[in-house]
């Protein structure tokens, strides 16, 4: 039987295997064009548990045995095989140095073995490009808003494989950052997010009006370390006055700071230049109250909103693959095979030469 035209053309599209490694998830995601086959991830988030944040070295480690496996099961949920693969995606930065190296080295093997070209992207473009997979095709221009562990910026994106602008990011603390502080104040587990969200629930926003920083300096900046400190004197005054902390009370008030703070900055980045779609992602934006804010406020101002499910939200290699897929449809160079990991890689780097 004759396949029918749309398969025809679905099978022609490039297969492209991404690889994330910038903090402490091994991600491997494969995707055909912008449809996904597989996005397989490694989290080492346990071992850096009890000292409350990520540890580089524990990271690289974990990287380095979670790889061969991750993209081994990556392969089978796709049903391919790695000769199959026509381009190889990797993040090049930012985030830890030595995590970065280890997808990058692995990149390079396989793309060298492979004979494959090889795509060294910015993760902060990957985390818009990955809104692709669910949503369809961006729209041009969009405004994004990356909020997670270690960024924290609003961006405006005339096109994800070819000019990303910043707008604002954060002075201090990322939001994640902020929360995951916030979480060890509490006595909740890192990271701190999921555990706040869930308190917060049984919470009443309304208990403590905390600051919101840079909130109308006439910036799209954020800042987040006054807020963090605020919380902290807030309970040891509490516990100061032998005085139980309602823990649910004080996540509640904290993430409505937060995401009051960020839905209007995303909707003065949006207004200020003109832009009816926002997009957010990054782990905060799993965020059950960041989302009902941020639906809300865009009603109200007729911005659209597109937000990715939690699972392509926080790091995974689906990211990385879809902005590999969108440059090798925009004809971009491939990549050195001498491409360096760059921790500090700026937004507007989006491929790496
Ligand atoms: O994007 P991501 O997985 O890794 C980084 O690049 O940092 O984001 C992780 C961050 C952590 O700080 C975590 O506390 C936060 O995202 N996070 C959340 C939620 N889920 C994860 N923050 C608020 N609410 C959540 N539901
Ligand atoms: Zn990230």
């Amino acid at each position: 039987m004759t396949a029918m035209r749309g398969e025809t053309d679905v099978a022609d599209e490039p297969l492209v295997l991404g690889i994330e490694t910038s903090c402490d998830e091994t991600g491997v995601g494969i995707v055909r064009g912008t449809t996904l086959l597989a996005d397989a991830i490694a989290s080492s988030v346990e071992e850096h548990a009890r000292f409350g944040g990520v540890v580089p070295e524990v990271a690289s480690r974990a990287h380095l045995e979670a790889m061969t496996p991750t993209i081994e099961r990556a392969l089978s949920t796709a049903g391919v095989k790695l000769p199959d693969v026509d381009a190889i995606a990797v993040t090049a930065g930012p985030g830890l140095a030595g995590a970065l190296l280890v997808g990058v080295a692995s990149a390079k093997a396989y793309a060298l073995a492979l004979d494959k070209p090889l795509y060294g992207v910015n993760h902060l473009a990957a985390h818009v490009a990955v809104d692709q997979l669910e949503h369809g095709p961006l729209p041009k221009p969009c405004v994004a808003l990356l909020v997670s562990g270690g960024h924290s910026s609003l961006l405006l994106v005339p096109d994800v494989a070819a000019e990303v602008r910043p707008l604002g990011a954060t002075v201090d603390d990322a939001a994640g950052e902020a929360y995951d502080k916030v979480a060890r104040l509490l006595g909740l587990p890192f990271p701190g997010g999921p555990p706040i969200d869930r308190a917060a629930r049984e919470g009443d926003p309304g208990y403590v009006r905390f600051p919101r920083g840079k909130y109308d300096d006439g910036t799209l900046d954020f800042s987040f370390a006054g807020l963090k400190t605020a919380v902290a004197r807030w309970i040891e005054d509490r516990e100061r006055a032998g005085e139980p902390v309602p823990v649910p009370d004080v996540a509640a008030a904290f993430q409505e700071a937060v995401a009051d703070v960020l839905v209007h900055k995303a909707v003065r980045a949006c207004l200020d230049n003109g832009v009816d779609h926002l997009l957010i992602g990054g782990g905060v934006a799993a965020n059950s109250r960041l989302r009902a804010l941020a639906k809300e406020g865009s009603v109200r101002h007729g911005i659209r909103v597109r937000v990715p499910r939690p699972g392509l939200c926080t790091d995974n290699g689906a990211m990385v693959a879809a902005l590999g897929s969108e440059l090798v449809a925009s004809g971009a160079t491939p990549s050195k095979l001498d491409l360096p990991a760059d921790s500090s890689l700026p937004i507007t780097e989006i491929l790496l030469p």
